[in-house]
């Protein structure tokens, strides 16, 4: 039987975290190094992702940035091929959502929340999948899904579906990887203030969504660690296609 310090030890394992420059996934690279894993961040802008790499190497962690547009095949190939070692733990963090009703929604939009929410989600994971398989590593892969995968929010219905479809997406990569030893499992997270969600979140229909939350405040970014620790360790040896909900408790209710 292993310790709960042996459970959770990521010390040897290499995570890449895409959108690792800021909120949520900044957040996640940090916990991922505080376990003892080596960090690659990985996103458009250079400069988030240097600067919590620099945060890390505060910390005594290592961490490495480097450029990469999910939403685009080539970018990916290109990201991976810089890679330092091949990813033991993925968690395929970025996202953004548009702000448009649909009858409203310009097409273009449409494509963005697609490619980056879901077809992002799989190229990436393809790259690190095969990287993985060819490395002879048992990989876990973590997908950042949102309460909105499973419920609907007017202005936000791309996004939504998108996230709907990337839980359904980390069911199949989990039964086609299992044979692999790759476990890929998603969090489902509530509300956050981060780049993303601040907009939202500091209007009157944002705080009046606060106060519907049964635990009465917003999510924090640590809130995520557990979730993100028992997924990326072995403490999560056996499962595979799950979905860890961390929201406060505000998908529970109707209304
Ligand atoms: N905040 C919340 O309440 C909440 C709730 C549920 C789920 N989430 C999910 O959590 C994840 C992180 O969001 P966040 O709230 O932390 O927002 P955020 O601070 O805006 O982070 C999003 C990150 O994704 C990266 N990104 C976006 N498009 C990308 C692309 N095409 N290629 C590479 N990187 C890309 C961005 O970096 P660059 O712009 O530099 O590329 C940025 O670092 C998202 O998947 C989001 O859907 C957030």
């Amino acid at each position: 039987m292993k310790t709960p310090a042996e459970l959770f030890d990521l010390r040897g394992k290499h995570a890449l975290v895409t959108g690792g420059g800021t909120g949520l996934g900044r957040a996640f690279a940090l916990q991922l190094a505080s376990s003892g894993a080596s960090v690659t961040l990985a996103g458009r802008r250079m400069q988030p992702l240097e600067e919590t790499a620099a945060a890390i190497h505060a910390l005594g962690g290592t961490a490495h940035p480097v450029r990469l547009d999910v939403s685009d095949s080539g970018s990916v190939a290109a990201a991976f091929a810089a890679l330092p070692a091949p990813a033991d733990i993925l968690v395929n963090n970025a996202g953004f959502a548009a702000d448009a009703m649909l009858l409203d929604l310009p097409e273009d939009d449409w494509d963005a929340v697609f490619d980056a929410n879901l077809k992002g989600a799989w190229l990436v994971a393809r790259a690190a999948a095969q990287a993985m398989i060819a490395a002879g590593l048992r990989g876990s892969v973590i997908n950042i899904a949102s309460v909105l995968g499973s419920a609907v929010q007017k202005g936000t219905a791309p996004y939504a579906a998108a996230k709907a479809g990337l839980i359904h997406l980390t069911r199949g990569m989990a039964l086609e990887w299992a044979r692999h030893g790759i476990r890929v499992n998603a969090i489902a997270p509530g509300y956050y203030y981060t780049d993303m969600a601040a907009g939202y979140l500091d209007s009157d229909s944002g705080r009046a969504m606060v106060k519907r939350i049964p635990q009465r405040r917003l999510g924090d970014p640590a809130d995520l660690g557990g979730a993100l620790l028992l997924l990326a360790s072995d403490a999560s040896a056996y499962m595979t296609g799950s979905v860890v909900t961390v929201d406060g408790g505000l998908s529970l209710a109707v209304i």
